[in-house]
């Protein structure tokens, strides 16, 4: 079959994994078609920490780091920050939550300070590699998932406990933190941040989403934060018009920013048909038309899990290939081959 990577003139053809897509014939699937991959769950804040809180870093992460370097694959970090799969703990001191008290505040800044540099320092710690030609580590979000779902009054963001206790201080500080950490840790002097740092967030092909996340965007870079890129995370149905994901990728391409397409999928509802799975191929087919219609813009394009059975909608049938490691319809038009031979 076709390497779908080579239909793409985009960087990165990108798929998300744990270590078990490392080893065996699906690392032979993913190696054929795939030139980049993201951490599933094991590069989010939790997975940092140990049962005793103590920073870490998790054996999920060194195989996908050792899996990359290995194969020449990039790696694309999720996530710094986010309000989800983030440990309770993060957001209290000596037994008691964090309130929006100066003191609490400096409190959080610092905690969330040192994760990061902790990330930035074990990644590269952990193969020595970074700073030289074979840094497999090419971006991380930043910050994920921090606009509102729904009209919050003023400044459109989620009221999650990072916001809460910080205000939208948050977002601005975690870019700062981590364009210290990435440039001390893996930049040669002079020369530029090898890893560029991304916003992400979901429903951002939908117009009210779309226009509090534009509004953000405009906003850190107004004020200098160090945003590279944004994220669209695309986790789409057969009802989600492809029209839709290419008006998002035309706006944001007015901004002074590189675009990713982090988590792609296409549920097609329950039961599994035969004849949806064939919508679904050419709803593939149409929307990897408009990536290649974006590709002067576009750093990556990722699908969220290898095979069917390996996704977190897994009933849905979502993805590419099935639990059997076989190409679906959606594989065929993705490629922009047959999708009915
Ligand atoms: O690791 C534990 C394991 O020890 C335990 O035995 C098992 C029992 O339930 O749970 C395991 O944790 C699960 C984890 O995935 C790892 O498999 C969690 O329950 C489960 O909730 C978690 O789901 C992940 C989800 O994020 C959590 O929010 C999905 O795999 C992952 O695909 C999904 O990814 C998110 C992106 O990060 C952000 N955008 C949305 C996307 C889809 O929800």
């Amino acid at each position: 079959l076709t390497p779908l990577k080579d239909t793409v003139d985009i960087p990165g053809m990108g798929v998300a994994i744990d270590s078990r897509e490392t080893t065996g014939s699906p690392s032979d699937l993913l190696l054929h078609h795939f030139n980049q991959i993201t951490a599933e769950n094991s590069m989010k804040v939790e997975a940092w920490y140990d049962a005793d809180r103590n920073f870490r870093i998790n054996p999920d992460a060194v195989s996908l780091l050792d899996f990359a370097a290995a194969n020449d694959v990039r790696v694309y970090g999720h996530v710094l920050l986010w309000h989800s799969q983030t440990p309770d703990w993060f957001f209290h001191a000596r037994g008691t939550a964090l309130t929006s008290s100066e003191e609490d505040k400096q409190f959080l800044r610092d905690r969330l300070k040192t994760h990061i540099d902790n990330v930035a320092k074990a990644i590269s710690d952990h193969s020595g590699l970074f700073g030289s030609d074979t840094n497999p580590m090419v971006a991380f979000d930043v910050v994920n998932e921090v606009v509102s779902d729904g009209n919050e009054p003023g400044d459109g963001l989620r009221r999650s406990a990072w916001y809460s206790v910080l205000g939208e201080e948050f977002i601005p500080l975690a870019f700062e933190y981590a364009d210290e950490a990435f440039n001390q840790t893996y930049a040669a002097e002079g020369s530029d941040r090898p890893v560029k740092l991304f916003i992400n967030d979901y429903n951002t092909e939908q117009s009210a989403k779309q226009d509090r996340y534009y509004a953000l965007v405009e906003r850190l870079l107004a004020a200098g934060v160090p945003v590279d890129g944004v994220g669209h995370q695309f986790h789409a149905s057969l009802a989600t018009p492809t029209s839709s994901l290419d008006a998002a990728l035309t706006r944001f391409a007015a901004l002074p920013v590189v675009q990713a397409v982090t988590e792609l999928d296409n549920t097609v509802g329950t039961p599994v048909t035969e004849a949806n799975l064939i919508k679904q191929g050419h709803w593939y087919q149409d929307a990897f038309n408009v990536f290649r219609s974006h590709a002067d813009d576009l750093f990556s394009v990722t699908v969220w899990g290898l095979t069917d059975a390996r996704s977190w909608r897994s009933e849905q049938a979502p993805v590419l290939f099935d639990g059997d490691l076989q190409a679906k319809q959606a594989y065929f038009g993705a490629a922009g081959l047959d999708v009915e031979p």
